[in-house]
């Protein structure tokens, strides 16, 4: 089997020569902080060897719970923020079909994501689309209280039973949140839904291989053994007792803080050349932003989707500030075939295509844009993924939260918290007088005086 693969190289020139090394003692010492359980945040550490420790019989758990939803549902709504959401949609975009949600699949149910704004519109179109539908509801929460999940699931239910009577939702309604504590599980204890536990020790964005990610993923028609499988085998390959040259999580985390602490590069746009890589890379933002954004310090994770931003942002990446450098997700091989037709006219000029691949063009826009943009000043880093399947995507989640969880302690953060989460939803519940905050809503109207 192949693996995803890493070049470092053409970041490695817009460093000193032995830079990168310089980063092994430290990468070593935050890879056995995390085995020995003795970093920051050490009570997150259940994502380290998830992957190895998942049983056959939890997956056809998961599973059999996706079969039920898919039978009984056309449309499954999956409520859930940030690590409670972004996960399974970065999974389900990347293998699904880019036109699924138009396509009337009767094999698939169509799979949609709320619970992660507060838009009056978006809310109340998604209700009035779901009106004349069969629809189920995974509610995600990991502390059962986030506000915009809260309120969706709220209104969801309430449709959910208007349409279908109460008895027959509890059969669509799946609640994945902490074992005992939160009104997501006080709601699903006293309705009776089926429930999965998101483990104690799994942080939101960490846990798209606990039933957060492996439920909704299941749902959409998709292998979570495979994708589980792929996980497991970047588990191994990224251990503490691999190589340092060889292990590419160590590799990417001493880059990426070499870039950040020696060549003053601040910002790291992750770009893709696929559009249904989008979520991927908004997954990683949370993943690396929530991170490793802490006490003033930490990498600015933005992402790009080229060709298409090449025209927005490209003359920014290639002309603007030096601060940034790039990392580029690259699939060595399309799922399909689309050659480009000759045209006896030419009227286009462009019979230099035909008969090449789409992919091929796309390589090449891919490989000058590369070129160009070292040219510029841009370091660039370099993912390899043999092809869009469950078992590449499971390597590549696997791989981003080791070298997350790596990168992060080498900075010197706590990677596992977000305190700073908390601000806006003080504000937030002191302007809405929510019962509790008295003293926070006088304090906030006092200042807006
Ligand atoms: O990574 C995290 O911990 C956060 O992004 C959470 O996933 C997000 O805030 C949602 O929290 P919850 O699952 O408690 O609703």
């Amino acid at each position: 089997m192949k693996s995803i693969s890493l070049d470092i190289t053409k970041a490695a020139q817009f460093l000193q020569s032995g830079a990168i090394q310089a980063y092994e003692s430290k990468v070593k010492a935050a890879q056995e902080a995390l085995e020995n359980g003795t970093c920051p945040g050490n009570d997150f550490l259940g994502w380290l060897h998830l992957p190895s420790s998942i049983t056959p019989e939890f997956l056809n758990e998961v599973q059999c719970v996706a079969d039920t939803l898919r039978e009984k549902c056309e449309v499954i709504v999956v409520a859930g923020i940030g690590g409670s959401y972004l996960g399974a949609r970065a999974v389900i975009e990347a293998l699904g079909n880019a036109f699924a949600w138009l396509v009337n699949d009767k094999q698939n149910p169509t799979i949609l994501f709320a619970g992660n704004n507060i838009g009056e519109d978006y809310l109340s179109e998604l209700t009035e689309y779901l009106r004349d539908k069969r629809f189920g509801v995974i509610n995600i929460s990991k502390s059962g209280t986030t506000t915009e999940t809260a309120l969706t699931f709220r209104l969801l239910k309430k449709q959910c039973e208007l349409q279908r009577g109460k008895q027959q939702a509890k059969d669509v309604i799946v609640a994945i949140t902490d074992a005992k504590k939160g009104a997501a599980r006080t709601c699903a204890d006293k309705e009776g839904y089926k429930s999965f536990i998101i483990p104690d020790n799994v942080g939101g964005r960490f846990s798209v291989l606990t039933p957060v990610g492996l439920l909704p993923i299941a749902c959409a028609g998709f292998d979570i053994k495979a994708l589980v499988g792929g996980a497991a085998d970047m588990e191994k390959a990224t251990g503490k007792e691999v190589p340092f040259e060889q292990n590419i999580a160590a590799q990417y985390a001493a880059v990426r803080n070499a870039l950040y602490n020696e060549a003053g590069k601040k910002i790291e746009i992750m770009v893709n050349y696929q559009p249904k890589l989008h979520f991927v890379s908004e997954w990683w933002k949370q993943l690396f932003g929530e991170s490793e954004g802490k006490e003033h310090k930490g990498i600015f994770p933005a992402s790009c989707d080229f060709t298409t931003d090449l025209h927005s942002m490209g003359q920014w990446i290639q002309e603007g500030e030096r601060s940034i450098f790039e990392t580029v997700i690259s699939i060595e091989q399309s799922n399909r075939n689309l050659l480009f037709p000759n045209d006896e006219e030419n009227l286009d000029g462009l019979n230099f295509l035909a008969g090449k691949h789409v992919d091929e063009v796309n390589k090449m826009a891919e490989l000058g844009t590369r070129l160009a943009h070292v040219d510029g000043g841009v370091p660039n880093i370099r993912i390899s993924v043999p092809a869009l399947n469950e078992y590449y995507i499971g390597q590549l989640i696997y791989f981003f939260e080791i070298a997350c969880g790596i990168s992060g302690n080498v900075l010197g953060v706590n990677p596992f918290n977000q305190p700073g989460v908390e601000a806006y939803k003080k504000n937030m519940f002191a302007l809405l007088n929510k019962p509790g905050y008295e003293a926070e809503s006088k304090a906030i109207q006092d200042r807006l005086k």
